[in-house]
């Protein structure tokens, strides 16, 4: 079996979405194995982020991600990296697909940070680097 990070964003939990998401990872199957609502910092941000460093899209991203506590899962099942994002839909809310996380739920703000609700580990080399990260441990 598979396990993936999700992060409910700040826009998220400010929205009152969490139960939403969560209902939604749960009504396809999916295993929750750990879940934490925290404000994460900006070492943690940094690395989690590595992949983004030098885009400059970067800072505004670590400051909306520390605007606020921080939903974090780590969810389980066979391909369930895969499965989640599919569930999350595309990065940008505006055109990402109905009946997907962003699409349902997300739009586009006019803001310098695109405020998509959630994260999800985008292979297993990154799931694993990212859970090690957000729930030592596990
Ligand atoms: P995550 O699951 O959040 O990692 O989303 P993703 O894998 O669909 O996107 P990616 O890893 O490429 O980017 C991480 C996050 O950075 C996105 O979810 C957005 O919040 C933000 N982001 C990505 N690309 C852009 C961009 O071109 N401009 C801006 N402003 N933000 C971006
Ligand atoms: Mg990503």
């Amino acid at each position: 079996t598979q396990r993936t990070l999700v992060l409910v964003k700040p826009d998220g939990v400010r929205r009152g979405l969490v139960g939403e998401i969560l209902r939604r990872i749960e009504a396809k199957g999916y295993t929750l194995v750990a879940v934490e609502l925290r404000e994460a910092d900006e070492a943690l941000l940094a690395e989690h982020y590595a992949e983004h460093a030098g885009k400059p899209f970067l800072q505004p991203l670590v400051d909306f991600m520390r605007s606020g506590p921080v939903l974090a899962a780590v969810v389980e099942g066979h391909r369930v990296i895969e499965g989640f994002r599919s569930l999350a839909g595309a990065t940008d809310p505006t055109v990402a697909a109905p009946g997907t996380i962003r699409g349902d739920l997300a739009r586009d703000w006019g803001l310098k940070v695109i405020q998509n609700l959630v994260h999800g580990s985008d292979g297993e080399e990154s799931a694993a680097r990212e859970i090690g990260l957000w729930f030592p441990a596990l």
